[in-house]
């Protein structure tokens, strides 16, 4: 599949964008501040905090899987079976008390990820929603693939 560009000139805060890259769905979401810092308080919960057994490329293995802080980009396809999931940035649609800073929820098993796709602990997909091959060209123009 051919590479897939994208402008993320016009992004707001807290918007996700959805492409397709070979087939599959690809989302590109821009982080609030609030969320980066939400997300160095939750390795407690999540079954691979430092995506150590998760697929990504190596630029983005780091506490917020991205080149970018702000700028998200993964694979929108559930890695327990393939579903994908829904994004849900603030509300879950259970209630799950505290645990919640906001994320993706896979419906068909009940999967939960945090906005760097990073798997809770104790749902059925096994490792962090993958994150594809991608660079930036230019300040906001981003190349998938
Ligand atoms: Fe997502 Fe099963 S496919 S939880």
């Amino acid at each position: 599949g051919a590479p897939v560009e994208v402008d993320i000139g016009k992004m707001e805060l807290g918007q996700l964008l959805r492409v397709a890259w070979r087939g599959k769905p690809v989302w590109i979401l821009k982080r609030t501040p609030e969320v980066l810092a939400t997300l160095k308080t939750l390795d407690n919960e999540l079954r691979d905090p430092l995506s150590e057994e998760s697929i990504q490329p190596e630029y983005s293995k780091n506490l917020y899987r991205s080149l970018k802080p702000e700028i998200f980009v993964a694979i929108g396809i559930c890695t327990h079976l393939g579903c994908s999931p829904t994004f849900r940035p603030e509300i879950a649609p259970v209630d799950l008390g505290d645990k919640w800073k906001g994320g993706f929820f896979c419906p068909c098993h009940g999967s939960w990820f945090d906005l760097a796709g990073r798997v809770y602990r104790g749902v059925p997909a096994p490792t962090n929603l993958e994150i594809p091959p991608y660079r930036y060209v230019t300040e906001n123009q981003l190349i998938i693939g």
